[in-house]
């Protein structure tokens, strides 16, 4: 449904990987690798969801991850999919590149939002990011570190001429979809960034112009360790880091201080040929579990999904093309629609699983295919 509710290049942006895609289909095919072994004759009459996340009950053991560009799938995208988190009791993780600013989103939405921050070469940026977070009431900031190269996303250079501007056959497909056009542009024309403060001159904050380019050359190559002992000190709410993918640095994220990490390879838009969040999650719960948060991300469409990665350690699950899918398809309802399909199959799956609380839910219901035992006790 999103693919034809919506123009082309915005479907492609949504859906594409980079390069060759291995990590995108590495995302999905790792499922396959793991099978439940579930047991029987257990009452399931009642069944629990709901997981703890920094002291605080999420009804689900999902969020909805932070997806930039939201406000061109649908009408105040941004908002639409926090106010679907909300209603649904699950965090929503607002990317740095929204449409509509954290402020809006949060007095409009509602619930517990976390603020997604790309470091950009300026300090003073996040500096008053962060002080704007917290006058938000924003409750975690999460630093993307997988993106200060940006990943070669093969579809999207196809879609443009030059900074932004679609080609013909981009253009003709937008007059396809008036639908979309009398939702999304028609109302104040192309959405605009609100949410990067004065790093865009005022008048290049439209996702149509130089900005992505601007904000593209602003990325910090340099960013390190260094920088997230300066994010520690200057923000006393939860931090966490979206990008993790060895144990080797989940440990160093923990010896700088962060309450959580996010595995991820950015749903296989950046490097291309690197493992899925599944393969190295095992190793990583053995370095640090108990000592941070320990999310992860990529290919997640199922509620099977989601639970073989809960019995493998994981706190929790970041969406991300579910739910836009869900966005674009049919704005609000339409996220809503997403995570009502995921609550649902999580729930049977527990029951068919023999685990009525996903508490108990640990590596003795899955084995690894190939390998001789359980994954773990
Ligand atoms: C359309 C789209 C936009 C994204 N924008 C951002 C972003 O602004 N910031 C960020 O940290 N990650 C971004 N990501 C990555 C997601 O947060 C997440 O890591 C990824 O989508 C997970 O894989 P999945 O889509 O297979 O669930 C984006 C992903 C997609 C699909």
């Amino acid at each position: 449904m999103a693919r034809r509710r919506v123009p082309n290049f915005c479907f492609e942006y949504v859906e594409g990987g980079a390069e060759d895609e291995a990590t995108l289909r590495r995302n999905r095919d790792v499922f396959g690798e793991f099978a439940f072994v579930p047991r029987t004759l257990v009452d399931v009459t009642s069944r629990n969801q709901s997981v703890s996340l920094f002291g605080q009950a999420s009804a689900a053991p999902f969020m909805i991850g932070p997806t930039g560009f939201s406000g061109l799938l649908a009408r105040e995208g941004d908002v639409a999919m926090a106010s679907a988190a909300a209603a649904a009791g699950i965090p929503f993780v607002l990317t740095n590149v929204s449409t509509t600013s954290m402020e809006d989103v949060a007095r409009r939405a509602g619930g517990r939002i976390w603020q997604q921050v790309y470091m950009y070469r300026t300090r003073d940026f996040i500096e008053k990011l962060a002080r704007r977070a917290h006058h938000a009431g924003i409750e975690a900031l999460v630093v993307t570190t997988d993106s200060a190269i940006y990943g070669k996303r093969e579809w999207d250079m196809r879609n443009y001429v030059g900074h932004q501007q679609l080609n013909w056959r981009n253009k003709i497909d937008v007059l396809r979809h008036p639908r979309w056009i009398a939702d999304v542009l028609l109302p104040n024309g192309f959405p605009k960034f609100a949410n990067l403060g004065d790093l865009l001159p005022p008048d290049k904050t439209s996702v149509r112009g130089a900005a992505a380019s601007i904000l593209g050359q602003n990325l910090d190559p340099s960013l390190s360790w260094r920088d997230i002992a300066w994010l520690r000190d200057l923000w006393r709410g939860k931090l966490l880091i979206k990008g993790v993918m060895s144990p080797e640095d989940a440990a160093l994220a923990v010896a700088h201080g962060v309450d959580g990490i996010v595995l991820s390879n950015h749903g296989g838009r950046q490097l291309d040929g690197a493992l899925s969040t599944m393969d190295v999650l095992p190793d990583v719960i053995a370095e640090v579990k108990g000592r941070a948060a320990v999310m992860l991300d990529g290919g997640f469409r199922r509620g099977t999904d989601i639970l073989k990665a809960v019995a493998l350690g994981a706190d929790a699950v970041l969406l991300g093309r579910a739910t836009t899918y869900g966005l674009a398809a049919g704005g609000q309802a339409g996220a809503a629609r997403a995570i009502e399909i995921l609550r649902s199959e999580v729930d049977r799956a527990l029951g068919l699983l023999g685990c009525p609380d996903i508490g108990g839910l640990d590596g003795k219901f899955l084995r690894k295919l190939g390998s001789a035992g359980n994954v773990a006790s």
